[in-house]
């Protein structure tokens, strides 16, 4: 993958990020455990189905970002782990869908087979219905959020979702994705179908921790473009990564950056909107070693 022109992280500074989000994964995997119980036996096969995405082995990058903005705004950990929980909840819901057959019909995932492929169609579609809306009852009935604080962090979840988010962009993928579409349809997918919810993820925080329009609008900026970048590196592991370190199906987008502008303008890409989420956050110096880390480690993701 493309190494980046501003300043590497030191590679002991890597190291500690490194070892900051493995316990932040820690907490959210032990929270995701508590607040996705299921106490009828009539339905375990469906939380069967909704266990196997969620505990497949995702990255967690969203629930990451919002612990590291939470953070940065002094907000107590506990006041971010239904948030967290609920964007990653989001995100496996949106996977699972993304497989189904009549979408993109994929065959491996978090390199497990298809929700699906396990549980059938039915089950899976259900499964994904079903954790996404637990999403927004978790951040309802989270314990420590003032009302004011879930109503604002449920209305984001719900718009980001939603035909102005994530139904909107996999809907214009699906029907509009090929190699004759124009650079503004091909923004419109990656904005709402993956940057949208990395801003979702800064801005709950934001919300939560009372932040600044100013701080806003500049994490805004940082999560737009990192999701930017995100999705196309995406696409650039479909089109060249190694299929055992992926966990997908390769060669399955049949849009995207790759089939629009080729590899080696993909990968000057990834960069360029990398260094954007960087110029954007220089508003924090002193205290974005964090949102810095996590660039240099999404950079240089092999799945
Ligand atoms: C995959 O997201 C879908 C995209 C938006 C590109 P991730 O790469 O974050 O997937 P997991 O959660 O780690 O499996
Ligand atoms: C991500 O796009 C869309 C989602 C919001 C799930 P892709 O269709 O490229 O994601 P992968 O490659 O299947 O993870
Ligand atoms: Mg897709
Ligand atoms: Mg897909
Ligand atoms: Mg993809």
């Amino acid at each position: 993958m493309p190494s980046h022109k501003s300043e590497p992280a030191e590679e002991h500074e890597m190291e500690a990020f490194l070892a900051h989000f493995k316990g932040t994964r820690a907490l959210i995997e032990s929270n995701l455990k508590q607040l996705v119980v299921n106490n009828e036996p009539l339905l375990d096969v469906l939380f069967k189905a909704i266990n196997y995405s969620l505990y497949s082995g995702g990255k967690r990058v969203r629930p990451q970002f919002c612990f590291i903005v939470g953070e940065m705004l002094g907000v107590p950990e506990e006041q971010l782990i239904s948030s967290a929980c609920a964007l990653e909840m989001i995100h496996t819901a949106s996977l699972i869908m993304d497989d189904l057959p009549h979408m993109d019909d994929g065959k491996i995932r978090r390199g497990k087979p298809a929700n699906h492929l396990v549980f059938g169609q039915d089950v899976a579609a259900l499964a994904s219905i079903g954790l996404l809306t637990r999403a927004y009852e978790v951040v309802l009935n989270d314990p420590v959020l003032p009302d004011d604080k879930k109503i604002a962090v449920v209305g984001k979840l719900a718009n980001v979702v939603g035909s102005d988010g994530l139904v909107g962009g996999q809907f214009v993928d699906l029907k509009y994705s090929d190699d004759t579409m124009d650079h503004s349809t091909l923004e419109y997918i990656h904005m709402n179908k993956t940057a949208s919810l990395f801003v979702t993820s800064g801005t709950t925080a934001a919300i939560i921790g009372n932040a600044t329009m100013e701080t806003t609008r500049a994490l805004e900026a940082y999560a737009g473009n990192l999701g930017f970048a995100f999705q196309i590196l995406d696409d650039l592991l479909d089109a060249s990564g190694n299929p055992r370190e992926v966990g997908k199906e390769l060669q399955k987008d049949k849009g995207g950056f790759v089939t629009l502008y080729g590899i080696e303008k993909s990968r000057q890409l990834v960069l360029a909107y990398t260094e954007k989420a960087l110029n954007a956050i220089k508003i924090f110096d002193g205290r974005n070693d964090k949102l810095i880390g996590l660039c240099h480690i999404l950079l240089n993701r092999k799945s």
